[in-house]
């Protein structure tokens, strides 16, 4: 008989905490069916021993692996041997408060995929954290949110405490690198509704974090290759695509309407039309190419979304067209490629502009 749910908890070298952990679990959960499973990876302090002498008194067993360390290998690896359809993900060193599970199984039942205990929504937080360590982890959580859309609802989507349904995995490949598991189900799993519980973040009391500076790296790895299996990269490279379809649009018609051998329009007024074009058609493209999937249906969504696109492109095709016109008056050089600096110019202050709006915005 599956039980009610069941507990993962991926362990190296916590003997001091296993005994607190359970008593505080069956503490929490009395009159459940629950069991906890221990992913331990070959831990030398006799960790797997302790909870093995301990199953007698609680619901727990501890799966050995001899050959495989990693904190992430270990909870997926950890989804196979239990069989409930609600699974709970948590630390074993009680910086995730048991008392807390009840809140995240009642998430769940109330019709959450995933249920996140987190330390950013209110009521939740961290305590004895230096500054450093929160930028960290504040950077950590806004590059996620930057890069992959699938994670932007979620507040902590770095939390290692966590409940699922398993159809949210259910024929799903994981293959998370470092220590974000939940990253990686919100990204590429198939959860509908997330909900998120707020808890404390304590300071671990007994055994060491094994946390250290190349799991940032590890984190980076990680969400490069999130980007890449969930389409972002591709994104990106669309949007570059369409960007220089742009450059092309705009030069192309600033010939057709001001070269001498053809129209000969003013400069100033041949120029507003060919930046006004290139904003138009990147638009065109971004909309029915590089945003396709999140393209909204409808007159009135295209409308809104243009003057929108055509709203943040005002600094930059001002930029565009001050530049080219200055130079254009100072100097006697070609204005093909005055103009090409121009939208070089324009093209900087993009990035800048845009990373600035984007990193201030949370
Ligand atoms: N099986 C196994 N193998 N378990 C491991 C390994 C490993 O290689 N490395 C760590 N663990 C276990 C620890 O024994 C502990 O139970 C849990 O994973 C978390 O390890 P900590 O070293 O205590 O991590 P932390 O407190 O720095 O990080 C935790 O909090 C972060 C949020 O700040 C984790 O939950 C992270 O996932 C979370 O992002
Ligand atoms: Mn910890």
């Amino acid at each position: 008989m599956p039980k009610a749910f069941s507990i993962l908890i991926p362990t190296y070298n916590e003997r001091d905490n296993i005994a607190p952990l359970l008593e505080r679990i069956a503490a929490a959960l009395p009159d459940i069916d629950y069991e906890v499973l221990f992913v331990d990876d070959n831990s030398h302090d006799g960790t797997a021993e302790l909870i093995n002498s301990l199953s007698n008194h609680y619901p727990t067993r501890v799966i050995v692996r001899k050959d495989k360390r990693g904190l992430a290998t270990a909870v997926t690896d950890g989804f196979s041997w239990v069989d409930s359809d609600t699974i709970l993900v948590m630390d074993a060193d009680m910086q995730h408060p048991p008392e807390i599970i009840p809140s995240l199984i009642q998430a769940i039942q109330d019709g959450a995929d995933i249920a996140v205990a987190s330390r950013y929504v209110k009521g939740g937080g961290t305590s004895g954290w230096s500054t450093i360590r929160k930028i960290i982890s504040g950077g950590a959580i806004m590059l996620s949110h930057i890069l992959l859309p699938h994670s932007r609802h979620v507040k902590d989507p770095m939390s290692g405490f966590f409940a699922f349904r398993r159809s949210v995995i259910g024929g799903v490949k994981l293959s998370p690198i470092g220590y974000k598991i939940l990253l990686e189900m919100l990204v590429v799993g198939k959860a509908d509704k997330v909900s998120e519980v707020p808890f404390m973040f304590c300071l671990r009391q007994k055994g060491e974090s094994k946390l250290n500076v190349s799991q940032e790296g590890e984190y980076l790895r990680h969400l490069f290759s999130l980007m890449r299996r969930s389409g972002e990269i591709t994104r990106f490279l669309k949007f570059l695509l369409v960007g220089a379809s742009g450059t092309v649009v705009n030069l192309g018609l600033l010939w057709l309407l001001h070269d001498q051998n053809t129209l000969g329009w003013d400069i100033r007024i041949a120029l507003l039309i060919a930046i006004e074009m290139s904003v138009f058609t990147n638009f065109l493209l971004n909309n029915y190419f590089t945003f396709r999937d999140r393209r909204q249906s409808g007159a009135g969504a295209f409308i809104k979304n243009c003057l929108r696109y055509n709203f943040f492109s005002i600094p930059a095709g001002l930029l565009n067209w001050v530049t080219t016109v200055v130079l254009t008056d100072k100097s006697n050089g070609p204005y093909i490629i005055l103009n090409l600096i121009g939208i070089a110019v324009a093209m900087v202050w993009n990035f800048v502009a845009n990373s600035l709006w984007t990193w201030n915005k949370k």
